[in-house]
């Protein structure tokens, strides 16, 4: 059974939180793409960790995890992250493996990431942990694959600093490198989560080009990077918030106007703790736009969506939620490819009545208050996908499944 998790916005959508949470029931949890760009924050008996290129299973003891063929991986990170994990009381030796087809982030690209930046076209606010670069190397066919490291003939065309760089790597990894395709064709019965990095409209392909991030984020990189066919996966599972953010530029129809929405915004932040994992910068906020997650829920064949941080939305009197947009004078519910096109759209908003009191500690659908309901259930109708699992807070706990999503 292989269960896919995406991002069905722009990141940081709670992808760690339910991947931690599923994980109880599943066998193995691999993390299919992206690297330290993505940061995921798992709450468990009061410690917070947070993971950027660690797959979010490794929380529990005994899940084996494993990092993906499509994945980027900056060793020094690596490494630094499994430290610090360590000292959390984690123990991961024996059951971190990774993909020997996933790629090498040397510190040089990091440099590279960052200058690129400053005469780009279109800056788009990079984390500067050199994906693209890693990514755009693997393109040019230039790029280091971790198992390659172990191959005699091309450690001996490494540059002396990248050859210094693994070698100080070199005896932990010869424990930990796999290759993921024969070890997924024997485990092809049990119980797997492919977790996704980053968001569907971070995706090269499908998102809000060129303000994108240059791993495969949509369902499809699951394959390629988790080392299964496109039809052993059972389930597609979107991850979005009751609202939208986004981190660094680029378009973003609903997001707040500083002037009128400035306080919801800055209680949004405070209260969603919506500043970034991995570089600290406050998000940008806005209302949640079901016109991109509609788009998103198609190019991904999202069979179930999963809520994250409606809780947030605890106080309020009212809510809204973009319908359509207004591009140029004209109404569409069709998500434009043109980056012009989204800039100039002014969504439509319907107006939902709030609830007015806590639901962190509701556990069941039914006991949900009429409008919390209410709200969900439009979203439905609106994109077609049952909204199968609602998160009310940071704690594994604070979680509300609807119905076994462990079928297909
Ligand atoms: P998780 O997995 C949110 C954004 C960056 C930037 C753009 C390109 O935590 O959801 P990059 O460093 O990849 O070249 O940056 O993509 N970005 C993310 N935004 N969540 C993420 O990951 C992100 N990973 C990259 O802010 O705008
Ligand atoms: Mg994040």
């Amino acid at each position: 059974m292989n269960l896919v998790i995406i991002g069905a916005q722009w990141g940081d959508e709670g992808k760690g939180k339910i991947v931690d949470y599923l994980a109880e029931d599943a066998d193995t949890v691999i993390r299919f793409s992206g690297g330290a760009n993505a940061g995921h924050t798992i709450v468990h008996n009061d410690i917070t960790y947070k993971l950027h290129l660690v797959p979010s299973g490794i929380i529990y003891p005994e899940k084996t995890v494993y990092m993906g063929t499509a994945m980027v991986i900056d060793l020094e990170s690596l490494f630094n992250e499994l430290d610090t994990l360590e000292k959390q009381g984690i123990e991961w030796k024996g059951r971190l493996f990774i993909s020997d087809r996933a790629h090498i982030v040397f510190p040089s690209y990091k440099q590279k990431d960052i200058e690129m930046e400053k005469t780009r076209r279109n800056p788009i606010g990079t984390t500067g942990r050199g994906i693209g670069v890693a990514y755009a190397l693997k393109s040019y066919r230039e790029g280091i694959r971790i198992g390659d490291i172990f191959d005699k003939a091309i450690y001996n065309i490494l540059r002396p600093d990248e050859k210094e760089y693994v070698d100080k790597y070199k005896d932990l990894l010869e424990k930990m490198v796999v290759n993921l395709a024969d070890i997924m064709a024997k485990e092809k019965n049990k119980r797997k989560l492919f977790e996704g990095a980053q968001g569907a409209l971070l995706d090269p392909d499908i998102g809000t080009y060129p303000y994108v991030s240059s791993g495969s984020s949509s369902a499809v990189g699951a394959c390629t990077g988790g080392a299964i066919g496109p039809l052993d996966i059972d389930r597609i599972l979107g991850v979005f918030k009751a609202y939208n953010t986004r981190v660094g530029n680029g378009p973003f129809p609903t997001e707040f106007n500083n002037e009128t929405e400035g306080e919801l915004e800055n209680t949004i932040r405070e209260t969603g703790r919506e500043y970034g994992v991995t570089t600290g910068r406050p998000r940008r906020i806005g209302y949640l736009d079901l016109v991109a997650l509609k788009y998103v829920c198609a190019m991904n064949s999202i069979n179930s969506l999963v809520l994250t941080h409606i809780d947030i939305y605890d106080d309020m009197k009212d809510l809204k939620a973009c319908v359509a947009y207004n591009i140029n004078g004209k109404e569409t519910t069709s998500f434009p490819t043109s980056i012009t096109s989204l800039e100039n759209a002014k969504p439509v908003f319907k107006t939902f009545k709030g609830w007015g009191k806590k639901i962190g500690d509701v556990k069941e659908y039914s006991h949900l208050p009429a409008e919390t309901k209410n709200y969900i259930e439009f979203i439905e109708k609106f994109t077609g996908v049952s909204v199968d699992i609602i998160s009310v807070g940071y704690q594994r706990n604070a979680t509300m499944v609807r119905k076994n999503i462990w079928t297909r």
